[in-house]
């Protein structure tokens, strides 16, 4: 498999040493203490920060040479707390597509399908949602981009357990049938294992381990890990 993402001895305020690869058409899971520096790598990765030193590369090329808007577009993101914008769910699902004049009602329909919403909450306003529901169309926002890497900050944390259930369902079909390329922060230690293919444990700012999800999880080397883990 290819590697998609390379991260590169990458510094910042807030993160030290980090150095991983991400392969094409897999799930890599970041697990840590609160703390530890997980969100502020994944914002490294579509530009909401950049390193003081050391490199990121996207499919061999440096992030700062693509254009901002199309980099966040091919490596999209989704956090805990949906962030819609004011207005109907296809206000919310067409704004990306509509920068490159590409959208139709057709499209908003296959995306609510997706995220198993019925078509006509397309025309319904984001502030009659439940949690679980905005969960949903912020999914489908960012999957309106097509994106080919995914940036999951704790998506499932406040969803209840079907839609939990549900959205790893999402997760697997968009590797595994589509071949997106996923990384994914998790408190859930059991979700890290059951989805990912590759971990990043991480502590105090760096990665203190890495590697295949399940020789991380039955045989953790340092320290830190094996406390981590028995929590
Ligand atoms: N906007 C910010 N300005 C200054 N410091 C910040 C900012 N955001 C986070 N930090 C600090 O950077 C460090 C790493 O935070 P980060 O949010 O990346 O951790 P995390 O692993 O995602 O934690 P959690 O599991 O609680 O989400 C913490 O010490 C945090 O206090
Ligand atoms: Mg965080």
């Amino acid at each position: 498999m290819n590697k998609i993402i390379e991260v590169k001895n990458v510094n910042n305020e807030r993160v030290s040493d980090i150095h991983f690869d991400m392969l094409e058409g897999s799930l890599t899971t970041i697990i840590g203490p609160s703390g530890a520096g997980k969100s502020s790598l994944l914002m490294l990765l579509n530009r909401l920060e950049d390193p003081d030193r050391g490199e990121i590369l996207f499919k061999g090329k440096k992030l700062d040479e693509f254009p901002i808007n199309k980099l966040r577009r091919n490596i999209g993101m989704v956090f805990q707390q949906a962030h819609l914008f004011n207005g109907t769910i296809e206000d919310n699902l067409k704004f990306g597509p509509l920068l490159e004049k590409k959208w139709n009602e057709k499209m908003g329909i296959q995306l609510l399908e997706k995220v198993q919403l019925p078509r006509d909450f397309l025309t319904k306003d984001v502030e009659n949602l439940s949690g679980g529901e905005e969960q949903r169309v912020a999914f489908a926002r960012t999957l309106a981009n097509n994106p080919e890497v995914l940036l999951l900050d704790e998506v499932t944390s406040a969803l209840d357990m079907r839609t939990v259930d549900w959205m790893e369902e999402l997760l697997h079909t968009l590797v595994n049938e589509e071949g997106k390329t996923i990384l994914m922060i998790t408190h859930d230690l059991k979700q890290a294992k059951r989805l990912g293919s590759y971990t990043l444990f991480m502590n105090e700012g760096k990665i203190e381990e890495q590697g295949e999800t399940k020789k991380l999880f039955q045989w953790p080397k340092s320290d830190a890990l094996k406390h981590f883990l028995e929590g």
